[in-house]
């Protein structure tokens, strides 16, 4: 996994620093997961902003998704996660960060607003994802629309469980977040999804060796123009 997060690392690095800015297009617009996945990647990419090498100052991020009920300050939120793991390290300015908000009063006009604000940006130019074990992209659990749009879900059980180890108890997880749908991941210009670890071998075969299917969302990148899976060895296992 220690090359997979090089690899993506810089790939992305790439991308934005090859990015040329126009009048209607000004920043360089990326969306991002959180997970255990993604964490070898927010290493390097803090790594080559210290060096001098990666500026996020034309970047614009937004969010797969937040568990409902946690403020953005809570540590097992999502907003926090990223505020930890990448954002306080690098040079984005804080207006160009967007995340779904956990406790907005009004969950549906807040999923709105996010779509609005992706169609704003110019859309998503690059997509970042994380798979879960069920083969979920976001929070899209199985028998998501593949045509669904940002929304609130509830989680599975087995989703809660296996995110419990990022609490202190299951009994802690959030049963219900908001997440970007299948549908508004399939319209970034480009995704690339990251899976590591034999724990994610049948959501690879699933992903990539049968159908696409609603019970395994992620198997909707089979039908995307510009999608990249980068995986290591050990989630093959399965293929
Ligand atoms: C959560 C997130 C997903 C992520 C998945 C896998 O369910 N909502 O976006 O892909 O976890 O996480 P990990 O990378 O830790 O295996």
């Amino acid at each position: 996994s220690e090359k997979v997060g090089e690899f993506i690392a810089n790939y992305i690095r790439e991308k934005i620093v090859n990015f040329k800015p126009t009048e209607e297009k000004k920043h360089y617009v990326l969306g991002l997961p959180t997970g255990s996945s993604p964490l070898p990647i927010y290493k390097r990419l803090v790594a080559m902003h210290k060096e001098g090498k990666l500026s996020f100052k034309n970047v614009i991020t937004f969010n797969m998704d937040e568990y409902v009920g946690l403020s953005p300050e809570h540590p097992f939120s999502y907003h926090y996660f990223m505020h930890e793991n990448l954002f306080k390290y690098i040079d984005i300015e804080r207006q160009n960060i967007h995340i779904l908000s956990g406790v907005a009063a009004d969950a549906e006009a807040e999923c709105e607003a996010y779509e609005a604000a992706i169609k704003r940006a110019g859309g998503i130019d690059l997509f970042l994802g994380g798979i879960g074990v069920d083969g979920h992209i976001a929070f899209n659990e199985p028998g998501s629309s593949l045509a669904s749009r940002t929304r609130l879900k509830t989680l599975t059980r087995d989703t809660i469980i296996v995110n419990s180890r990022f609490f202190e108890s299951v009994s802690q997880v959030p049963t219900k977040a908001l997440t970007v749908g299948v549908g508004t991941i399939m319209d970034a210009k480009e995704v690339v999804l990251i899976v590591t670890g034999h724990n994610k071998a049948m959501a690879l075969y699933k992903t990539v060796e049968e159908g696409i299917s609603h019970m395994w969302t992620a198997s909707a990148l089979q039908m995307h123009r510009h999608s990249m899976i980068v995986c290591d060895e050990d989630a093959t296992d399965e293929l």
